[in-house]
């Protein structure tokens, strides 16, 4: 049964230690099986983190390690090991790796027997920042990004901050671009804080747990994404367009690159619509550039990038709506953008 929206609870732990956290809430909880799905990565260097809390019978299904495994086939992997090894409404599957891994899994707990519980474990900043918290499940379909999915709530989210230390710093930077979105839609004090230090500089223990409370305040007021939520899109049209364009060029570049990216460029449609001041612009526009630089395309790509834009699934009635920051801290849901509008801004990142 679904819960009303005003039941659902965004919850996280910040745990200190795996071993007797883990093990505690399995003895707590009367799970008939335990099973870890990894990737390559995590099962190597996540895994052995928490091994120890979990029991001997515990499976672990590996999956491969990137977007492009992010599929059906894949999940149909999941469940022929959940089949094949008896897995019943009251197995507890337990995600262990970054979005894609939380994602998938997510959506395979979600659909398998109609659903069994699951946890997620992000192991990537993107990952315990973002993807973790909220219930969005899904994969990617037919060349669009999380096509087919669910919502579905976890039973629990685990952030243990040490796993970033495997994490080169591209990945950091990626996840740092959420940080920075949930800073600037809601949080303006987080953003005056970080936009002074350098990237090795931040402090990782207290912006995941700031990042994590804007994030739990918007899913758990609107975790349908009705209203509210839509403001956690902020940067997403134009960065999303953007990141889809580059995968199909073959040279992909990382989801929050592109969402930085989308946050100037969407910037500047605010600033044109009078919701951001031109100085707060600048002030975004400096971070950005100096942690991610100019991501590399063309005048020549922007009506390719701007068909992408009309499918985003945020639209309505073949209308690109987008969630704008302004002032900082503060953000507005369901602006029509026009295709000048979009051009403009593509135009304007170009410089
Ligand atoms: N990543 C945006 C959301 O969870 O709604």
């Amino acid at each position: 049964m679904q819960l009303p929206d005003s039941q659902i609870k965004a919850s996280f732990d910040l745990v200190e230690n795996p071993v007797s956290f883990i093990s505690s809430y399995l003895k707590n909880q009367s799970f008939t099986a335990v099973f870890v799905l990894t990737d390559r990565n995590t099962r190597r260097h996540c895994l052995p983190l928490i091994k120890e809390a979990l029991p001997k019978s515990t499976v672990i299904i590996q999956i491969p390690a990137g977007e492009m495994h992010k599929t059906l086939d894949s999940c149909s992997a999941v469940w022929e090991k959940l089949t094949a090894k008896n897995a019943d409404r009251k197995a507890l599957l337990i995600n262990l790796g970054g979005g894609m891994i939380g994602d998938l899994g997510g959506f395979c707990a979600a659909a398998y027997k109609r659903g069994i519980a699951f946890v997620q474990m992000p192991t990537s900043l993107l990952a315990m920042v973002d993807a973790c918290l909220g219930g969005k499940t899904g994969v990617d379909f037919g060349g669009f990004k999380n096509q087919i999915g669910a919502f579905a709530q976890p039973e629990a989210v685990w952030i243990y901050q040490p796993f970033l230390k495997t994490l080169p710093e591209t990945e950091l930077l990626s996840g740092f671009a959420e940080i920075i979105k949930h800073a600037l839609i809601a949080d303006a004090p987080a953003w005056h804080l970080l936009r002074k230090r350098e990237l090795k500089n931040q402090n990782w223990s207290e912006l995941i747990p700031a990042s994590l409370q804007v994030k739990k305040q918007i899913v758990e007021i609107d975790p349908f994404e009705k209203g509210e939520r839509k403001k956690l899109n902020a940067g997403h049209t134009l960065g999303h367009a953007l990141e889809s364009f580059l995968m199909k060029k073959g040279n992909p570049h990382p989801h929050g690159h592109c969402v930085a990216a989308g946050l100037v460029m969407e910037g500047r449609i605010a600033v044109e619509k009078g919701l951001l001041p031109e100085n707060e612009l600048i002030q975004i526009e400096e971070l950005v550039y100096a942690l991610y630089g100019i991501i590399p395309f063309s005048r020549t790509d922007v009506p390719a990038i701007l068909r992408l834009c009309q499918q985003d699934k945020k639209n309505e009635a073949g209308k690109v709506r987008m969630a704008l920051i302004g002032p900082i801290g503060n953000c507005t849901t369901d602006v029509e953008a026009t295709e000048a509008d979009l051009k403009m801004a593509l135009r304007y990142y170009l410089g």
